[in-house]
């Protein structure tokens, strides 16, 4: 009897101990910028949430910025093979698998900050969220970095100015066609290529955010900025849907919550750094910051408009009409 009662806490131990040595789940969070930007914020404070309420030893997040691991071009292949598990490109990333997102790119779309809050809270947003489950990636939440600024090697008053010159984009269809309507030529580089490519002048400009140019130092190589305001950069925080529904529901509940309060404070960042990063920018005197007209604008926004209409198709006119309809506050 005694040597039963000993086999079975012999067991009993074994299968203690197994637990307590069982391997912590690994969610490695790849991304291409800074850690001082919003979305790099965000990816701390996420990692830094699941330590604090899972603990290592059952969740462990792994932060690489910079492109440490993947860049732009292979993330998103990397996520559907499991080599990373999160990443939260640019909503004008996604083209190889959904053409829907692109909507994100039309020109002067939304108006601000608050518009794109609304329209992604909405149906439609929502909707957009699970435009690439046929293909194996979840969408868990958007987060923000802010509207788009013009940067060039020389001044952009009217869109006559950008003719003839060469801009990176990123690899959007629509952001292709946005530039060749100015009779410019786009170029779809990865991000980490940026800096070098402006420096080098292998190309003219490019289109970004104030706190990406602050952080990646694109305002020390170009002379001047415009103040546009033009267009939304925007990101998705994907994973594979094989991994994500592969965790324990408990597990993945509180990882959902982690990153649902880590996105509201990228956000809060993405709107102190729209502000303070133009700030430092224009205190550094090594780029010129030009603020258009109200009748330049227009003629920006004119200039453009026939990309909406040659998207249509694609994006759906019930989308777009949705995401318009989003400037106007309820
Ligand atoms: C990013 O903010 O993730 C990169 C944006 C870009 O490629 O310009």
């Amino acid at each position: 009897m005694r040597l039963l009662m000993s086999a079975v806490a012999a067991t009993g131990f074994m299968f203690t101990a197994a637990i307590a040595q069982a391997e912590p789940v690994v969610i490695k969070f790849s991304h291409v910028v800074a850690e001082n930007t919003p979305k790099g914020q965000m990816a701390n404070m996420f990692r830094d949430l699941v330590k604090e309420r899972l603990g290592d030893d059952k969740v462990k997040v792994e932060v690489y910025p910079n492109s440490q691991l993947f860049n732009d071009n292979n993330v998103l292949q990397a996520v559907l093979l499991g080599d990373v598990q999160m990443a939260a490109p640019a909503l004008s990333k996604f083209g190889r698998y959904t053409k829907k997102l692109a909507l994100y790119d039309l020109p002067f779309l939304f108006e601000n900050m608050d518009a794109v809050e609304r329209f992604q809270k909405g149906e439609k947003g929502q909707e957009l969220l699970k435009t690439m489950e046929d293909k194996g990636l979840t969408g868990l939440g958007y987060i923000h970095n802010g509207l788009k600024q013009l940067s060039s090697s020389k001044p952009l008053r009217v869109p006559a100015d950008a003719s003839g010159l060469k801009f990176r984009i990123m690899s959007s269809k629509v952001l292709e066609a946005q530039f060749e309507t100015l009779d410019a030529t786009p170029l779809k580089k990865p991000f980490s290529e940026v800096f070098t490519l402006l420096q080098t002048k292998a190309i003219d400009g490019q289109e970004n955010t104030w706190s990406n140019m602050y952080s990646k130092k694109f305002f020390e190589v170009q002379p001047y900025i415009t103040a546009s305001n033009h267009g939304l950069l925007d990101y998705m925080v994907v994973t594979s849907t094989e991994f994500w529904t592969g965790l324990p529901d408990d597990v993945r509940g509180e990882v959902k919550k982690a990153l649902d309060e880590a996105i509201v404070h990228g956000n809060k960042v993405a709107l102190e750094k729209h502000v303070a990063d133009r700030k430092k920018i224009a205190e550094s005197g090594k780029s010129e910051i030009l603020e258009l007209t109200a009748e330049e604008r227009t003629q920006w926004v004119d200039a453009v408009k026939p990309v909406w209409e040659e998207f249509a198709d694609q994006l759906g006119q019930d989308f777009i009409d949705a995401a318009y309809a989003s400037n106007k506050a309820e």
